[in-house]
């Protein structure tokens, strides 16, 4: 039995950070271990332009906490007025790393995304060209599909199509939920992977609906059955290069979640970490977590991997039940909740 694993510091390659004082949670919180971060721009006020991701870039460095060199990696969001020169301009800045795609109205702040996703063939052209990542959010929106079905309706009604079309596009399907996802990325080239979540492989909607519904475990896309949360560990665990670790961590206060119209997201950068090391040492694969946390995301986003190590201890300890946010508190995912690892800060 291993107590001691020390890994390649890792990156996060899907998070939400907010804005302004939000920023004061967030960014320490992406800063405690993690090397980089891909930075959702799914702000009230999207990151549209390279000037926004430029001046947002700013605004998070700035609560970097002292000494530490965790690097935000910027991302443009795509929306029905995203230029080619955007594209150009995206690349060549070297800080933005991606484009997202979010399909109008499909999650938290996703007003302005795309209404047809036809029309940006023209800068899924661009990209390709520039061989910068899209992102997708992969879900349709449309009012006949059912939530549920809705990441595997996307795959056989767009993301077909695109990657035929574009097949040199480097693409990431973010936060992925099926087993019909999974087997999609597998069958496929080395120009599509995908994140998955910590909440998507430890809990199913069981976890969210039995016994009474559990607005701190909603997020989107929607926890699926536990067959699909099963092909999603496997997935993670089984070593493969196609998928890597995205936390997804996406504050939103208490009160916005525990309503009668309750908010999608999950914060889990409290324990991010050891939320995976728990799923990888039920596979009984903890020599596999580097791969999905430390490696195979860097190299897909064509960047060194991080220098530095860290170490995680088995030693069991309780994710805080809260953490103060924005004058109001966060109620963390698996609050409460007793963990067997713990990175071990210097
Ligand atoms: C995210 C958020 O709150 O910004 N919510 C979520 O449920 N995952 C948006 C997103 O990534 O879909
Ligand atoms: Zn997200």
């Amino acid at each position: 039995m291993i107590n001691q694993l020390t890994l390649i510091q890792p990156d996060d390659w899907h998070v939400h950070l907010r804005d302004n004082e939000a920023l004061d949670v967030t960014v320490p919180a992406a800063a405690r271990y993690f090397g980089r971060s891909i930075v959702m721009p799914n702000l009230k006020m999207p990151v549209r332009k390279v000037t926004d991701a430029s001046r947002y870039r700013q605004r998070i460095l700035q609560h970097r906490p002292k000494g530490s060199k965790w690097l935000p990696l910027m991302v443009l969001y795509l929306t029905d007025d995203t230029s080619k020169e955007d594209i150009f301009e995206a690349k060549k800045s070297g800080f933005v790393h991606a484009v997202k795609y979010y399909p109008a109205g499909a999650t938290t702040n996703s007003a302005n995304g795309v209404s047809q996703l036809t029309r940006l063939d023209p800068i899924f052209d661009a990209m390709q060209n520039s061989d910068l990542v899209l992102q997708i959010h992969g879900e349709v929106t449309d009012e006949n599909t059912d939530i549920f079905d809705r990441e595997s309706v996307f795959i056989d009604r767009h993301l077909r199509r695109i990657k035929e079309q574009f097949p040199e596009l480097r693409i990431v399907l973010e936060h992925i939920t099926t087993a019909q996802a999974v087997q999609y990325v597998e069958e496929n080239d080395r120009y599509l992977s995908a994140t998955i979540t910590p909440q998507h492989l430890l809990y199913n909607r069981n976890h969210m609906l039995v016994g009474g519904i559990q607005p701190h475990l909603y997020c989107l896309p929607i926890l699926k059955r536990d067959t699909h949360q099963k092909a999603l560990v496997k997935a993670a665990t089984g070593g493969s290069k196609k998928f890597f670790l995205g936390t997804d961590s996406a504050p939103h206060a208490m009160e916005a979640k525990e309503s009668a119209c309750g908010c999608a997201g999950c914060f889990s950068h409290p324990a991010a970490l050891e939320l995976y090391a728990e799923v990888f040492d039920q596979a009984d694969v903890m020599h596999h977590l580097e791969a999905f946390s430390s490696i195979n995301g860097a190299q897909f986003y064509q960047l060194p991997l991080n220098e530095s190590q860290i170490t995680l201890v088995k030693e069991s300890w309780t994710v805080p039940h809260e953490i103060p946010y924005c004058g109001s508190k966060i109620v963390p995912l698996a609050a409460g909740t007793k963990l067997n690892w713990k990175v071990k800060l210097p």
